[in-house]
C-alpha cells in the first residue's frame, strides 16, 4: 500500500515527505495506522549522523500512538480497531530478559531491530523499488507502519493519541526511571539534572510517589516555572552557584540526595549527579544519552562509601504491561502530559519540529496525522 512518510535519505539533511510503499503484516506482525508521533532527541541524534548505528535511508519516529488496521497470521493479543502504542523496547514475555524481574530489556528481536529490519530480516518499507530501513522497530513518522505483536502495548480507547503518544518514549523514560529503576520512596530527597522533557517527567514521577524535596538543576533559568508546576521544590542554576556545585547540592539536601537523575546526556553532569548523592545509600540513575564513545569517571571511593551508579532505558518499563498503566495515570489526572506538548504540526512540517528542538524552544513537538 501507499503511505505518507518523512524519509531520512541522508545524514544531516532534512526529512523528505514522500509516498512510500508498505507491505502488509507477515506472521506475528501488525499493521498500525499511526495517528500521532512525538519528535524525540534520539531521532535528531540519528539524523545528525553521529549515531554509529544509524542507517539510511530510514523512516524515523519511535514515539507514536495509533489504531490496529490489520493483523498477520498468528497474532492473538490484538485485533483491528485496538488502540496501541508502539514499543521500541518490546516485551515478549518469554526470553531470558523478560523472565528476569531485574530487567526490561527484552532481547527477542534485538538483532534485527538494530539492523533496521523486521524479525524475518527484511523491511516492509520501500521507495522506488528499494528497501527503506525501519527505525527502533517503530518508524512512526509514517501514517501506517508494521510492527511485531510483541512491540505493541494495547491501550484504552478514550485516550487522546496526540497526548499519549508521548508515553511511547519520554514520559515513560522519566516517570519509569523513578518508579521502576530507582523505586523512589515517600519522603525522599531527589536531585534532577536537566529540566527538559525527560527531567520534567522525572520530577512529576518523584512528586507522584511522594518525594519531600525535588531539586532541579539547569543552566537555563527559564525552565524554572514549569518545573515548579511539575513538583520541583528547589531550583539550582549551576552558573549562579559560587563554589562547588556538588557541595552546594549536598548542603541543600541535608547531606546528599537519596536519589539523583541525570537527564542531560553529559558526562560531567553524570559525575556531579553521582557525587551529590548521600554517603551510604544515595543512588544515581543515568537517563541522558551521552555521545558515542564518551566515558564517565569518578573516584572509586564514591562507590566504596555506599553510593550506587545505575542507568535506565525506557524507564525500566515492560511496555505491554506498564504502558497501559501510565496511560491510566494520565487519564486519571495523576500525571500531566498536556503542558509538555508545546507544539503540534502536520507531517509536512515535521522539520519545523526538529528546528524547535534544536533551538530549545519546544519541550515536545507532536506530528498529528
Ligand atoms: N547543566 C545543567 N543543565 C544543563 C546543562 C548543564 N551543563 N546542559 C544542558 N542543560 C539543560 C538544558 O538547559 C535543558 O533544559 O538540560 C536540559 C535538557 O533538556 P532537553 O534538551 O529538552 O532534553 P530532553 O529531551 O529532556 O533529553 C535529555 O535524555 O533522552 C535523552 O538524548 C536525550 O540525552 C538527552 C537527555
Ligand atoms: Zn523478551
Amino acid at each position: 500500500m501507499d503511505v505518507r512518510a518523512a524519509v531520512a535519505f541522508e545524514a544531516g539533511k532534512p526529512l523528505e515527505i514522500e509516498t512510500v510503499q508498505l507491505e502488509g503484516p507477515k506472521a506475528g506482525e501488525v499493521l498500525v495506522e499511526i495517528k500521532a508521533s512525538g519528535i524525540c532527541h534520539t531521532d535528531a541524534f540519528t539524523l545528525s549522523g553521529e549515531d554509529p548505528e544509524g542507517l539510511f535511508p530510514s523512516i524515523f519516529g519511535h514515539e507514536g500512538a495509533g489504531v490496529v488496521a490489520e493483523c498477520g497470521p498468528g497474532v492473538t493479543s490484538l485485533k483491528p480497531g485496538d488502540h496501541v502504542i508502539p514499543l521500541y523496547t518490546p516485551e515478549c514475555r518469554e526470553c531470558d530478559y523478560c523472565l528476569n524481574p531485574k530487567t526490561n530489556l527484552c532481547q527477542a528481536i534485538r538483532t534485527t531491530q538494530g539492523q533496521g529490519l523486521m524479525p524475518d530480516g527484511t523491511s516492509r518499507f520501500s521507495y522506488k523499488g528499494k528497501p527503506i530501513f525501519h527505525y527502533m522497530g517503530c518508524s512512526t513518522f509514517a501514517n501506517y507502519t508494521v510492527l511485531p505483536e510483541i512491540a505493541l502495548a494495547k491501550i484504552r480507547k478514550d485516550a487522546p493519541f496526540d497526548k499519549v503518544c508521548y508515553i511511547g518514549c519520554g514520559v515513560t523514560t522519566g516517570i519509569g526511571a523513578v518508579v521502576n529503576t530507582a523505586k523512589v520512596t515517600p519522603g525522599a530527597r531527589v536531585v534532577v539534572f536537566g529540566l527538559g522533557g525527560i527531567g520534567l517527567n522525572v520530577i512529576q514521577g518523584a512528586r507522584m510517589v511522594g518525594a519531600d524535596q525535588i531539586v532541579g538543576v539547569d543552566i537555563n533559568p527559564a525552565k524554572k516555572p514549569l518545573a515548579e508546576k511539575f513538583g520541583m521544590t528547589d531550583f539550582v542554576n549551576p552558573k549562579e552557584v559560587s563554589g562547588d556545585l556538588v557541595a552546594h547540592l549536598v548542603e541543600l539536601t541535608g547531606g546528599g540526595a537519596d536519589w539523583s537523575f541525570e537527564c542531560i546526556g553529559r558526562t560531567d553532569t553524570m559525575r556531579q549527579a553521582l557525587e551529590c548523592c548521600h554517603k551510604g545509600w544515595g543512588e544515581s540513575v543515568i537517563i541522558g544519552v551521552a555521545g558515542a564513545g564518551q566515558e564517565i569517571s569518578t573516584r572509586p571511593f564514591q562507590l566504596v562509601t555506599g553510593r550506587t551508579w545505575k542507568g535506565s532505558a525506557f524507564g525500566g518499563a515492560r511496555g505491554r504491561t506498564d504502558v497501559p498503566k501510565i496511560v491510566d495515570w494520565y487519564m486519571d489526572g495523576k500525571i500531566n502530559i498536556d503542558d509538555l506538548i508545546t507544539h503540534t504540526m502536520p507531517l509536512e512540517e515535521i522539520n519545523k519540529g526538529f528546528d524547535l528542538m534544536h533551538e530549545g524552544r519546544s519541550i515536545r513537538s507532536v506530528v498529528v496525522y
